[in-house]
């Protein structure tokens, strides 16, 4: 079964920024983007990079690499529309003053 974990709380993640949390086995960055929260799974399909260490703008991030740019709503990436490249999402909620994601088990 998948539940939402608590990974940080509200506060813990600056406008504009991400943070990194591994959750059930799974790296995910969690962004604080235009007031919502977003996630993401945080190995950049490219090299590896953290993407919770990346530029957020406009609901997307961009690697801090090599700048590859990724959308926090649906993981698509957003430099060749093309390319079925794609980096998996995440739902989050903020539970009190707890920001929680649900990642099922196995997902990498
Ligand atoms: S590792 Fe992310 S763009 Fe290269």
């Amino acid at each position: 079964m998948t539940e939402y974990q608590t990974v940080a709380k509200v506060g813990d993640i600056p406008e504009g920024q991400g943070r990194s949390f591994a959750v059930n086995g799974t790296m995910v960055g969690v962004f604080l983007s235009q007031g919502k929260y977003l996630a993401i799974n945080d190995f950049c399909p490219h090299m590896g990079a953290s993407l919770a260490d990346g530029h957020v703008e406009d609901d997307a991030v961009m690697c801090p690499w090599h700048a590859w740019r990724f959308s926090l709503k649906d993981g698509t990436w957003l430099d060749n529309s093309k390319s079925n490249i794609k980096s998996a999402c995440y739902e989050v909620r903020v539970d009190g003053d707890e920001i929680q994601v649900c990642v099922p088990a196995g997902d990498t």
